[in-house]
């Protein structure tokens, strides 16, 4: 990445949910995007998905999701999206994360940045922990995790939990 390129994190309106989708369909695999629904490709159960994710998502974590998203830009162009989730099960104030970007916004320290300001939100929210979950075989993600902090834990079922305490 260009060091002068900024990476902010913006808002979801339905404006940005779709231009976030026209980016996921021609940039990224939909399993990075959404989670395992049935059928290929963006059909209709997955773009429907999407939508009202993004827009249950834009109550924040004070609205009846718990959870806000963002997407994640370079400049002026969309790269990718990022959210947080509040979660309730642990004493300590946690909350969840997850990321992708667009295939030709990657390797660049964009996700790096755009951790970081995720973590800043979080630390703002008042949580003291932020976990990710992620593949054994993806090796990036755990990188990323890892140079922000993240303690990793690799599970039995294949996936990694990280946790990084603020
Ligand atoms: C995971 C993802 C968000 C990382 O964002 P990114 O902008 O590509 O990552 P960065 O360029 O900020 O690099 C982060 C770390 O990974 C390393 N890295 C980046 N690309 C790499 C590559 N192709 N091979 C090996 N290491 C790589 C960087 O060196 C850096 O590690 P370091 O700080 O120890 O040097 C992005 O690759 C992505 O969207 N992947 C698909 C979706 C996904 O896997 N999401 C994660 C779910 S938790």
């Amino acid at each position: 990445m260009n060091p002068s390129t900024e990476v902010t994190l913006v808002d979801v309106d339905r404006a940005v949910a779709d231009r976030l989708l026209q980016l996921a369909k021609r940039d990224a695999s939909p399993d990075e995007v959404a989670p395992p629904l049935d059928g290929p490709g963006w059909n209709l159960e997955r773009t429907a998905w999407f939508y009202s994710y993004h827009q249950a998502a834009a109550g924040g974590l004070d609205g009846p999701a718990a959870e806000k998203s963002w997407a994640v830009f370079s400049g002026s162009l969309i790269a990718g999206s990022v959210r947080l989730k509040r979660e309730t099960s642990s004493g300590t104030p946690s909350g969840e994360t997850g990321i992708w970007l667009g295939r030709s916004f990657r390797s660049r320290g964009i996700g790096a940045a755009a951790l970081d300001l995720v973590l800043a939100e979080a630390r703002r929210a008042g949580l003291k922990r932020v976990s990710a979950r992620t593949l054994a075989g993806n090796a990036v993600a755990q990188r990323l995790l890892a140079a922000a902090g993240a303690a990793l834990t690799h599970h039995a079922d294949g996936t990694v939990l990280a946790v990084v305490e603020l």
